[in-house]
């Protein structure tokens, strides 16, 4: 059995990674901003698991947050295999852009800064495991823009936002931090970065949208893949036999190639170094 948390938990692609590993036997940290839909989630998740998932609250926009997700994870096991860090917010109705207590923009401090510290603060917990993961997740939608770059000077500068702009930066930045985590440990660790396709939202996601945006929306959703699938590739990457396929890898596990500025050493470094500025210079194990 192995410790498995998973930011995210309560719905779309990390419920269903989270069902299914529960399902197989392994102990499940599910970690969710609103404890409300996290409890409904686990209520589903716990109906098919020998061993019972823990529901952890945790808003990665906030460091505070963060680190208590930490702490009570330290509390609930004493090492942790798997992390993924899955949640994520990519809500097109930000049109303009947000900004965090500590003037993070709100993209950039829950898709990057959050996961960044989360894994820090999980350190010493997945260095006690025999063969720890970080499972980190990209989009495909970054193909889309092949020469795209981190904003080293203008990062939380409004000039240039837009919630997509916002979602890709900081998913390039998961990428970046991906190669740059599994050099780092030196074999201690493993980490990988899923290259998530277009997937289907689930119903109550749509029915938040406003209704042009839902209207726009719902051919893509037709067309997208079912989040079990994803969920299930989140799951063989978890529980795979052996060194993992790839740093960055598509859906069916192949490994794919990162946008061009993900494998400039210089701005990977740069990009760890302004992160840890930017999380209070956590301490990695
Ligand atoms: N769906 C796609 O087409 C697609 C495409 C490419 C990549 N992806 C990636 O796949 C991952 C999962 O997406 P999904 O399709 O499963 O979407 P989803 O159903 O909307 O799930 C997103 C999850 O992230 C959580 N979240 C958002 N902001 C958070 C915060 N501040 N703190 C903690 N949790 C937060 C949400 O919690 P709440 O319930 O509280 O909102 C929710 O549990 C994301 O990383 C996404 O970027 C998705």
């Amino acid at each position: 059995m192995l410790s498995i948390a998973i930011t995210g938990a309560n719905s779309g692609i990390g419920f269903r990674a989270a069902r299914t590993l529960a399902a197989a036997g392994h102990h499940v940290l599910a970690l969710c901003r609103d404890l409300g839909r996290g409890r409904a989630a686990l209520a589903d998740i716990n109906a098919h698991a020998p061993h019972p998932a823990t529901l952890i609250h945790a808003d990665l926009s906030m460091p505070d947050s963060v680190k208590a997700a930490a702490d009570q994870l330290a509390q609930s096991v004493g090492h942790l295999d798997v992390l993924i860090n899955n949640a994520a917010v990519f809500d097109q109705t930000l049109r303009e852009p947000r900004f965090t207590a500590d003037g993070h923009e709100l993209f950039w401090a829950t898709n990057h800064l959050g996961p960044f510290l989360l894994t820090a603060h999980l350190g010493p917990l997945l260095a006690a495991a025999d063969r720890p993961r970080v499972i980190n997740v990209a989009s495909k939608g970054l193909l889309s823009t092949p020469r795209i770059r981190i904003r080293f000077d203008q990062l939380d500068d409004p000039s240039w936002y837009s919630p997509t702009r916002a979602y890709y930066h900081a998913k390039l930045a998961q990428i970046m931090t991906t190669l740059t985590l599994a050099e780092k440990a030196g074999g201690c660790l493993e980490a990988t970065c899923v290259r998530v396709p277009a997937v289907r939202l689930d119903p109550d996601r749509v029915a938040a949208m406003p209704r042009l945006l839902r209207v726009l929306y719902a051919p893509k959703n037709r067309m997208a893949a079912p989040a079990e699938r994803l969920g299930d590739t989140y799951a063989r990457l978890a529980t795979w036999d052996g060194s993992l396929p790839g740093p960055y890898v598509d859906e069916h596990l192949n490994p794919v190639r990162a946008p061009a500025s993900a494998h400039d050493r210089t701005a990977r470094e740069r990009l760890w170094s302004l992160s840890q500025t930017a999380t209070g210079a956590p301490a990695w194990p």
